[in-house]
C-alpha cells in the first residue's frame, strides 16, 4: 500500500506553546500508512524543523514567493525552504487567492519555482459554491487545470500533488459527501491521463475541506485518495493525533 500523505495546515494559527504540546504528541505517533506533514505559519518552520530532527515527520511550507531572493520585501523563497529541508509547499490555496488576490499566473510561477529547487507543490484547486450547484465542480477543475498545461505543459504535474479542495467546503463544516469527492478525484486523474499515461499513474491526489474525525476514515479510504489536507481540525492535538494513528 502506498503510504497516505496527511498535511496539517494550521493557517495562522499556533505558538510556540502549541507548538511543543504538538510535537511531543504527533513525535510519538508510528503509522507506517502515512506520512505526517506539518504546515505551521512560516516564523515557525526553522523552528519546528529542529525539533522533528530524525523524526519521520515532514514540514510544508503554506506559501513561496515567485523569485529566488531578491528586493521583495516580506517574502520567503523556494532556496530559504530548502535550506530548512522544507518538502512540500501549498500553492494557489483558495485563502491565498481569496485575500491576498492570487491569479493564476502567479500560481503557475509559484509552482515552477517550487520545482526548479526540487520541493513538492501541493496545487489546490476547486470550485465555489455558485458553481457546485451549478454541477460546474468538473469544469472549474478542468479550466484549472488547462490553465497550467496551456501554459507550461503536462510536465508540470509530474512531481506535484494535487489537492482538490471544493471552496465552498474549507472551513465551513459542509463536507463534501463521498460520491462527489471520489468523481471529481477520478475525473481529476482522467483528464491527466489524457495527455500523459504515466504521469497520471503516478500523480499524488488529495483531498482537503472540512474534514473531521467523523468523515475522515471514508475519504481516506477511496481508492484514488493518497491523502488529506487538514485545516481546522488538525489543530486539536487529540483529533488529530487520533485521525492520523488511524490511517
Ligand atoms: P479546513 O481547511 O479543514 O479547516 O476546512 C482545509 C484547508 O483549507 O486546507
Amino acid at each position: 500500500m502506498k503510504k497516505k500523505i496527511i498535511i496539517a495546515n494550521w493557517k495562522l494559527n499556533g505558538n510556540i506553546k502549541f507548538i511543543k504540546k504538538y510535537l511531543n504528541k504527533i513525535k510519538k505517533i508510528n503509522n507506517k500508512n502515512c506520512i505526517i506533514s506539518i504546515a505551521p505559519p512560516i516564523i515557525y518552520l526553522s523552528y519546528i524543523y529542529k525539533l522533528i530532527k530524525n523524526t519521520k515527520i515532514t514540514l510544508t511550507s503554506q506559501n513561496i514567493d515567485t523569485h529566488l531572493n531578491g528586493s521583495y520585501t516580506g517574502e520567503i523563497s523556494a532556496e530559504m525552504l530548502k535550506d530548512i529541508k522544507i518538502k512540500y509547499v501549498i500553492i494557489g490555496h483558495s485563502e491565498r487567492k481569496k485575500y491576498h488576490l492570487e491569479n493564476n499566473y502567479t500560481i503557475l510561477k509559484k509552482i515552477l519555482i517550487t520545482q526548479k529547487k526540487k520541493l513538492i507543490p501541493i496545487i489546490c484547486i476547486g470550485e465555489n459554491l455558485i458553481d457546485f450547484n451549478k454541477n460546474n465542480s468538473k469544469k472549474i477543475c478542468k479550466k484549472q487545470l488547462k490553465y497550467l498545461i496551456k501554459n507550461y505543459n503536462i510536465n508540470i504535474f509530474k512531481n506535484s500533488i494535487i489537492a482538490y479542495e471544493p471552496i465552498w467546503a474549507i472551513g465551513t463544516g459542509k463536507n463534501a459527501n463521498i460520491t462527489h469527492i471520489n468523481k471529481i478525484i477520478k475525473f481529476i486523474k482522467n483528464f491527466i491521463k489524457k495527455y500523459n499515461k504515466k504521469i497520471s499513474k503516478k500523480i499524488i491526489i488529495i483531498y482537503g475541506g472540512s474534514i473531521n474525525i467523523e468523515n475522515y476514515k471514508k475519504i481516506i479510504q477511496l481508492k484514488d485518495i493518497n491523502g488529506l489536507l487538514i485545516g481546522k481540525s488538525s489543530l486539536n492535538i487529540k483529533t488529530f493525533t487520533y485521525m492520523v494513528k488511524n490511517i
